[in-house]
């Protein structure tokens, strides 16, 4: 019996991983939205605009023209990070309207 006890914890974990993306997902449509807005001080971003490989760079990089620190602590801009490469535009399913334009 203990196999499916192992099982569902399994399933349970498949099932709550996402969750990750959503957090950074809403993270994103906050903290980066709330400059990256349709009339905000910047224009709107969405995960689809770079390929993954060039938001991983942009961050590592520092290439943000203004510094996030005090908008996100460096485990939240990881999850956006993450949340941006994973429907980035040569993901599976590129997301371009997270932020409405
Ligand atoms: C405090 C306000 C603010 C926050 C918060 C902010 N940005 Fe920006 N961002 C800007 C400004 C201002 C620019 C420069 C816009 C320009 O040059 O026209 C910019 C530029 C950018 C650019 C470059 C534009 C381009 O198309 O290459 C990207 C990408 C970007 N931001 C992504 C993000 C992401 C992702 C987040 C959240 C982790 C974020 N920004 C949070 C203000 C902000």
């Amino acid at each position: 019996m203990k196999w499916r006890i192992v099982c569902c914890m399994a399933l349970a974990a498949a099932i709550w991983t996402p969750a990750a993306y959503a957090d950074g997902g809403d993270l994103f449509r906050q903290k980066c939205g709330s400059c990256h807005q349709k009339g905000g001080q910047a224009p709107p971003v969405n995960p689809a605009d770079k390929a993954a490989v060039v938001w991983e760079k942009f961050f590592d990089r520092n290439r943000h023209t203004v510094d996030l620190s005090a908008a996100l602590n460096e485990a939240e801009l990881k999850s956006v990070v993450e949340y941006l490469q994973k429907f980035a535009a040569d993901s599976d399913r590129p997301e371009t309207a997270a932020i409405p334009k």
